[in-house]
């Protein structure tokens, strides 16, 4: 069994297996080598070699457990019909949505058509990946979906998605009934093409607020969550539900019910783990700001984290994504201090 997949079978090994959220990037010279013919970043995530070629990158380098596929969340709105460009030094810039007529222009069948490269570039890294370590596919959760398209970017917190709540209900609830239907197909689409796991990120789950959790956060996700674990009982399927605390990790868990629990850093592992169902594998979550330590900061920390989680399945991973900064290096021997055994 790949390593990666054992917890989900709650098999606890004597190391924890590891990947980590956006390990392929600019940290990365060989990705910036890329990024830098490619020019753009949308041509690298539409071109199935360049795609395959980046997801793989991390892997040859560090020898993680689990390679993610090289894409972003963003695609499904933008394979949905929305203009989408990424601009240098901004970051994402999509045409906002700013009624119902325009929400009927969005279409699922476009969506899986215009999304082909994707689906090719994990057959494509499938076949190119050694078979002991896992591909993740992911999707963005509705919620967080929805804040890039009614906002247009992600520069103002998204006060527009989160005003529209209550000043255009029938909007909201109906932008959120159709990404929960296209992420389940950007998902399904992903495991044919050969996913071992897939991941739905909720980066701004903690932005909602508390009266509009349920219907924003939780059922959304529990609808996507129970149409993949009806057609692919066996795909481990992993939440991430950024930074809504612990509390709400727990209540998330019992509602959603997913394989996998990836945690953010601001909240205490200690207290999930004795918590959260012991058949739910956690996730996390290390602060990715630590890599800028020194080594040996980064040792203790992985140290006492695998401590900590010792006896119950658990995956290696940091609470966010890994950020441009970080010296490849720091990568290296984060993966070494979780192998080591002494860990
Ligand atoms: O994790 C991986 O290695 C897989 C690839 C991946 C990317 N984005 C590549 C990427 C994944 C899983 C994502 C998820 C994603 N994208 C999220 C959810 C996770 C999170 O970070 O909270 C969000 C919110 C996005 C949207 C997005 N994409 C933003 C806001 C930005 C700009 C900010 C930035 O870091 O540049 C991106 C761009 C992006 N997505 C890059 C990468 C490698 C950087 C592009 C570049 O080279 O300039």
């Amino acid at each position: 069994m790949k390593p990666f997949l054992a917890p989900f079978s709650g098999i606890v090994a004597d190391y924890p297996p590891c990947w980590f959220m956006r390990q392929a990037g600019r940290y990365l010279p060989e990705y910036r080598k890329i990024r830098e013919s490619a020019g753009d970043f949308l041509v690298m995530c539409y071109t199935p070699d360049l795609a395959t070629e980046i997801t793989l990158q991390p892997i040859r380098r560090f020898g993680m457990d689990a390679a993610i596929i090289f894409s972003d969340i963003l695609v499904v709105p933008h394979g949905l019909g929305q203009p989408l460009e990424f601009i240098k030094g901004y970051g994402p810039k999509l045409e906002p949505l700013v009624d119902e007529d325009e929400l009927n222009l969005l279409n699922v069948e476009r969506m899986v058509a215009f999304l082909h490269p994707v689906y090719q570039a994990i057959r494509q890294t499938r076949a190119a990946l050694a078979s002991h370590i896992a591909l993740i596919g992911f999707a963005g959760a509705p919620w967080t979906l929805l804040c890039y398209m009614l906002d247009g970017n992600g520069k103002q917190d998204f006060v527009r998605s989160r005003t529209a709540i209550y000043e255009h209900p029938k909007l909201v609830e109906r932008t959120i009934a159709l990404l929960t239907h296209a992420i389940i197909e950007h998902l399904c689409q992903q495991i044919e093409a050969g996913a071992d796991a897939v991941q739905i990120f909720d980066s701004w789950a903690s932005h909602v607020p508390a009266t509009h959790r349920e219907m924003l956060v939780y059922q959304p996700t529990r609808m996507i969550v129970q149409a993949l674990k009806a057609r692919y009982p066996h795909v481990p399927v992993i939440c991430f539900p950024r930074a809504i605390g612990a509390h709400d990790v727990q209540h998330f868990d019992n509602y959603v019910q997913p394989d996998g629990l990836s945690v953010d850093y601001t909240t205490d592992m200690a207290a999930l783990y004795s918590s959260i169902s012991p058949s739910v594998v956690l996730q996390g979550n290390l602060d990715p700001l630590a890599l800028m330590a020194s080594k040996e900061v980064i040792c203790a920390q992985a140290r006492a984290l695998v401590q900590l989680m010792k006896g119950r399945p658990f995956v290696m991973n940091l609470g966010h994504g890994v950020l441009p900064q970080t010296p490849p290096e720091h990568m290296q021997a984060l993966i070494e201090t979780i192998r080591s055994g002494s860990a």
